[in-house]
C-alpha cells in the first residue's frame, strides 16, 4: 500500500491528514508537529501517529506530549509526502529530506514556484493540467485563489475563442476561522499578488491581471472576475449552463455573502465547516457590452484539500483525471454538498 506522510498540522495539514486517514487506499503514516501545543490533542483523538523534529524531543517530553518518532523517520517510511508547512518551510524540507531521501512530494500554494527557492517546476490545477502535473515528482498545488481561478477561467477558455483578457479583483479574508491571530480593522493592499504569475504557470493566454485586497473577515475570499471579449460578451444563461456540470463549482442565487455560505457549511456539519468549492453568485453576474462580470466566493480552507487528493492519486497511481475525481468525490461527497448548497440558495 502507498504510504503517505503529512508534514505540518496547521489549517491545511489537519484537513489533508483527515482526508488521507479516511482513504483506505493509502497507508497513513501520520503527521508532523513542530510546536508542542494543544493542537496535538486533535491528532491524538483522531489516532494519528505524531512525528517531531529530532531537535525538539526534549521540549515535547518536558511538556508531556507523546510522539512515535522523528520527522526524518516518518519521511524514510513514506512513499510520498504532502507538505503542509508554513510558507517557505516546504523548500527547506525539500532540501533537507525529500531530495536526499528521493521522496516524491506535494507542496502548498504559499511556497515559491519561481526563483532560487522554487519547490517545483509546475503548479497543479486539476481543471487545467492534471495530466502534465502527475508526471512530476515534485508538484506545487496552487493556493486557494489560484485553484479557484483555474476552475472558473478554463471552462470559458474552452468555450470561447474570442476572450482578450481576464481581470480579477480578489477580496481576501484576513485570517482563517480557526486562526487565533487578530483581524485588524483595515483594508490592506497587496503589492504584488502571487496569483497572477501562479495562474500564468498553467494558463498563458488570454492574459490574467490580478489586484488583491485583504479585508477584516475570516469568511472566505470573494473574486470579481471581469472577462473581456473581442466583440460582444455571451449571455448570462449560456455562461451559467457551462458551469453547471463543473466539478467543485456551485451556482448560487440568493447567498447574501461569504458568511452565509460558511455558516451553512458549519450548520450542515461538513467536516471542518468547509464547502471545498467555489460558489458562483449567479444573481450578480453582469453582461455589459464586451465584458462578462462574474462574482464567486472561494472556500479558502477547503478548496485545496480535494485538489491535493486528486493530485496524490495521479502522482502515485497515474490514474485518469476522471477516475481520480470520481474517487475524490466518493471520499468528500462534493457533489452532494454542491446539490445541497444549490437547493439552499436557489
Ligand atoms: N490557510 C489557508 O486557507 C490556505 C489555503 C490554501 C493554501 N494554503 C497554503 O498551505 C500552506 C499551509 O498553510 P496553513 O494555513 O495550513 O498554515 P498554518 O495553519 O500556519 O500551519 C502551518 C503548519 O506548518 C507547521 N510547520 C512549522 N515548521 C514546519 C516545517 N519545517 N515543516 C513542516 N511543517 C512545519 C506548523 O507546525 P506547528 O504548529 O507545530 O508549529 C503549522 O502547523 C501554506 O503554503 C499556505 O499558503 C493555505
Amino acid at each position: 500500500m502507498v504510504k503517505v506522510f503529512v508534514n505540518g498540522f496547521g489549517t491545511i495539514g489537519r484537513r489533508v491528514a483527515y482526508a488521507v486517514a479516511n482513504d483506505k487506499e493509502f497507508e497513513f503514516i501520520g503527521i508532523a508537529k513542530y510546536t508542542p501545543d494543544d493542537r496535538l490533542k486533535e491528532a491524538y483523538e483522531q489516532g494519528y501517529d505524531v512525528y517531531i523534529p529530532e531537535e525538539s524531543i526534549d521540549r515535547f517530553r518536558e511538556k508531556g506530549y507523546g510522539f512515535v518518532g522523528t520527522v526524518k523517520e516518518a519521511i524514510e517510511k513514506a512513499d510520498i509526502i504532502i507538505d503542509a508547512s508554513s510558507d517557505g518551510k516546504g523548500y527547506e524540507n525539500k532540501i533537507k529530506y525529500y531530495l536526499p531521501l528521493s521522496k516524491k512530494a506535494i507542496f502548498q500554494g504559499g511556497e515559491d514556484r519561481y526563483g532560487e527557492k522554487s519547490v517545483a517546476s509546475i503548479i497543479h490545477n486539476s481543471r487545467v493540467n492534471y495530466d502534465k502535473a502527475i508526471t512530476h515528482d515534485y508538484v506545487m498545488q496552487g493556493s486557494c485563489n489560484v485553484t479557484g481561478l483555474g476552475r472558473i477561467m478554463q471552462p470559458l477558455i474552452e468555450n470561447y475563442d474570442d476572450i482578450t483578457r481576464f481581470d480579477s479583483i480578489i477580496i481576501r479574508r484576513a485570517a482563517d476561522l480557526e486562526d487565533p491571530k487578530e483581524v485588524k480593522d483595515t483594508i490592506e493592499l497587496t503589492r504584488e499578488p502571487h496569483h497572477q504569475d501562479d495562474v500564468r504557470d498553467f494558463i498563458k493566454e488570454p492574459p490574467l491581471y490580478v489586484d488583491a485586497y485583504k479585508v477584516p473577515s475570516r469568511m472566505m475570499h470573494m473574486h470579481q472576475l471581469n472577462i473581456r471579449f473581442k466583440k460582444k460578451a455571451p449571455n448570462k444563461d449560456e455562461v451559467i449552463e457551462i458551469y453547471k456540470k463543473e466539478f467543485g463549482v456551485a451556482i448560487l442565487n440568493s447567498a447574501k455573502g461569504t458568511a452565509d455560505i460558511r455558516k451553512k457549511a458549519l450548520e450542515k456539519r461538513y467536516p471542518f465547516g468547509d464547502t471545498c468549492m467555489v460558489h458562483i453568485h449567479a444573481d450578480v453576474i453582469r453582461v455589459q457590452d464586451d465584458t462578462l462580470k462574474i462574482a464567486y466566493s472561494d472556500d479558502q480552507t477547503g478548496i485545496v484539500i480535494p485538489e491535493n487528493h486528486i493530485l496524490l492519486q495521479g502522482m502515485v497511481f497515474k490514474r485518469s483525471r476522471d477516475d481520480a475525481i470520481r474517487r475524490t468525490d466518493i471520499l468528500f461527497g462534493l457533489n452532494d454538498r454542491k446539490r445541497q448548497l444549490i437547493e439552499e440558495y436557489k
